[in-house]
């Protein structure tokens, strides 16, 4: 028994050492996991993101932005994204000392559905239909306000110098084609290759179709790089894209059915499962758009016979469907 002892004390010794390793291992990832994350205090703040957008913008401007651009945040409403970039960037050791440019820009007009984001927040009830709350704006980004520029106005008329690299651009304002030719026309031109990211926060939006059409019609010009949670496509833009494709407006009529059919197929293959439905959703809300209500009606009977379970979006569109009288 006794010779054994030695070969207990080692078989000890290496259980002792690997539970330290691990213990030292997980202590790495739990550090890791909390640098990354928006501190406490933000989890409250108001906004239409969600917790992973705000942690990866976070992230993005502490540890990948490199200064070399200008960060934009379009239709920045009350600045859930303005604010963890601005404290992402006083974390970003390659900054130090330099002044980055955080642009905000907004109609800072209220409008009434933005009220279901305010419920039960000390701002409910504060605005109606067509008041200016850049004041909340404001109140909210105060702790960083001294990196931010805010441009109070009509993105289907702001304009950006071309010649200022934009090297994160969000945008939460392709509400329109209106919209999406404007952004396309006066901020993509700033966007460099290999250097700039675009974060479309309403990649998975029901309403939105025409994002996946010129992302689709742009794909040799933009690499996909990751989905974040709930909702948001980041691209790394690869390749200038022609002035000339730039300044042309789009609309529905620029795209035959197999090119938009394409377009959908391709943004479909890059999110996951749980996103899929609201490609899906906003697939047939561009025939909706185009009140074409029959072809509309078809494709939302394909999409239920190939079994694709039934969310919000669909509902969404579904209800769209129900309501609407020839
Ligand atoms: C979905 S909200 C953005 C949410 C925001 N990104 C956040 O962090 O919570 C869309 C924003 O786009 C703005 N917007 C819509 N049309 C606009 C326009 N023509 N010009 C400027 N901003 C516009 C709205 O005022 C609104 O604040």
């Amino acid at each position: 028994m006794l010779h054994l002892f030695p070969l207990f004390s080692i078989v000890g010794l290496i259980l002792v050492v690997l539970g330290i390793a691990l213990g030292a291992r997980r202590r790495r990832r739990k550090r890791k996991a909390a640098a990354g994350r928006i501190p406490s205090e933000f989890e409250e703040l108001v906004g239409m993101t969600s917790r992973q957008e705000r942690d990866f913008v976070r992230h993005y401007a502490a540890h990948d932005f490199t200064g070399e651009g200008a960060i934009v945040d379009l239709g920045c409403w009350m600045g859930s994204f303005t604010l963890p970039l601005a404290f992402g960037l006083r974390k970003n050791p390659r900054l130090s000392g330099r002044k980055i440019g955080l642009h905000a820009y907004d109609l800072f007009r209220w409008q009434d559905w933005m009220n279901q984001s305010l419920a039960k927040t000390r701002w409910a009830g504060r605005y109606k239909e067509g008041d200016d709350f850049r004041d909340a704006f404001v109140e909210q980004v105060a702790p960083v306000a001294d990196l931010v520029t805010i441009h109070a106005g009509d993105l289907n008329k702001e304009t950006w110098d071309h010649t200022e690299p934009i090297e994160y651009l969000v945008i939460d304002a392709m509400k329109s084609w209106e919209l999406t030719n404007s952004v396309v026309r006066n901020f993509f031109p700033a966007l460099r290759p290999r250097l700039s990211l675009v974060h479309h926060q309403d990649f998975v939006h029901y309403y939105t179709p025409w994002i996946h059409l010129i992302m689709h019609r742009f794909r040799n010009y933009f690499e996909p790089l990751t989905y974040v949670p709930e909702g948001s496509f980041i691209f790394t833009y690869r390749e200038a894209i022609p002035r000339a494709l730039l300044e042309k407006p789009y609309g529905f009529d620029d795209f035959s059915a197999e090119e938009a059919a394409d377009a959908f197929e391709y943004s479909l293959t890059l999110v996951p499962a749980e996103a899929r439905e609201n490609v899906y959703a906003a697939r047939i809300m561009m025939h909706i758009h185009r009140q074409d209500w029959t072809a509309a009606r078809a494709d939302l009977e394909r999409v239920q016979a190939a079994g694709i379970p039934q969310g919000r979006e669909l509902t969404l569109v579904s209800g769209l469907l129900d309501n609407h009288k020839e």
